[in-house]
């Protein structure tokens, strides 16, 4: 059994919550992307509005256990701020004498965030002492961080093991609640899209070729995944799941947008090139197969959708998408690069759900257990 949030009790308390603000920063260290910010704001008024005080912890990129002001949280702190209309107390250390003061001087209404979680290695070392400096920062603990919970480290997993009280936040409760809904009880016909049972698309789908002995040119390979690409099509075709994989492709000369191109059936990929996006024949046929289903989940870009040259497949698949939505379809988007296109092409509140995990809603999907909600469960 794992606590909600509404269910556990925080006036007067200080509430340390893990949230995931790694967010992509540009090189003037703007905020080019601030849905993971956003999507935690539910969870940090809810603790204002009882009467709490959130004390948020985060990392930020992989900074491999040293401080360095690239992956400084200072940033997310002001632009947390805005969001909230109110200043956000940022403190320069997460554990230690600076965290103890800032935490110490915080006052019913305040937010505080800590300095980046991964300035210190014992936080992805799962280090039991750092998770109990951590845990002594406050009374009781939430685990909001969706993004982070396929990660067994100090501020997700160790320590819950300091604290007597834990509970999920609203954004993890709400994405357990779509994919785990989306996987244990779907509305069929039921398509995965990518990494799922029966649609195949972007740079996997040269493995699966490769397994099948075609040409593939130039293409992205994972040699060590051709074995196992194999024997996905058998067991596919013994348990009667459709696996569709596409039928052309736009090759290209080289790896970038203004390369030359050539549209050309599976079969046909000149040695000299590399696909780089599903060609038209396979969008036809993927919004067919969309069109289908009243359950599509969705991870993982048709091409390169980054350059626009080779983004029509992906954004044909994210339309689809859409439309399959206004038909009555539950489509859910597993995060990460999917997520990042989805945005992109301005349809983010267009679909049922955008995850906010990349690796965590792929393993989720993949029916991995994940630690940081397992450590929760009482
Ligand atoms: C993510 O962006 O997937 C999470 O924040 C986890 O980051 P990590 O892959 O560096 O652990």
């Amino acid at each position: 059994m794992i606590t909600s949030l509404e269910n556990l009790d925080v006036k007067g308390k200080k509430v340390l919550v893990r949230v995931d603000f790694n967010v992509p920063l540009d090189d003037s260290l703007k905020i080019t992307d601030d849905t993971r910010i956003v999507e935690s704001l539910p969870t940090i008024k809810k603790i204002m509005e009882s009467g709490g005080i959130p004390i948020l912890m985060s990392h930020l990129g992989r900074p491999k256990g040293k401080r360095n002001e690239k992956y400084s949280l200072k940033p997310v702190a002001e632009h947390l701020g805005k969001l909230l209309k109110t200043d956000v107390h940022f403190a320069t250390d997460c554990v230690g004498e600076v965290a103890e003061e800032v935490i110490g001087a915080a006052k019913a209404g305040d937010v505080v965030l800590l300095e980046n979680l991964r300035f210190y290695a014992e936080e992805e070392g799962n280090d039991a002492d750092f998770s109990k400096k951590l845990a002594a920062l406050g009374d009781v603990y939430v685990n909001d961080a969706f993004g982070t919970a396929h990660r067994a480290h100090a501020s997700t997993e160790g320590i819950t093991k300091f604290v007597k009280e834990t509970a999920a936040g609203n954004l993890l409760k709400k994405e357990l609640d779509y994919l785990g809904g989306a996987l244990e009880n779907p509305k069929r016909p039921f398509m995965a899209i990518l990494g799922g049972s029966n649609l195949i698309g972007g740079g996997m789908m040269f493995t699966f070729y490769k397994a099948q002995g075609l040409e593939i040119g130039k293409s992205i390979l994972e040699e060590d995944k051709v074995e196992l690409a194999g024997e996905l099509l058998k067991e596919a075709e013994s348990k009667g799941v459709r696996l569709l994989l596409p039928v052309d492709v736009i090759a290209a000369s080289e790896f970038k947008n203004e390369a030359q191109t050539k549209t050309v059936d599976i079969e046909n990929i000149p040695t000299d090139m590399m696909g780089m996006d599903i060609g038209p024949k396979t969008v036809e046929l993927f919004k067919t197969e969309i069109l289908k289903s009243k359950t599509v989940i969705w991870n993982g870009p048709m091409g390169v959708f980054e350059m626009e040259n080779f983004a029509r497949g992906t954004k044909a698949v994210a339309e689809a998408l859409v439309d399959a939505t206004k038909e009555g379809a539950i489509t859910i988007v597993g995060g990460g690069d999917s997520a990042a296109a989805i945005a992109q092409f301005g349809f983010k509140n267009d679909v049922t759900h955008v995850s906010t995990g990349g690796g965590a809603s792929l393993e989720f999907l993949e029916g991995k257990e994940l630690p940081g909600v397992k450590a929760l469960e009482k």
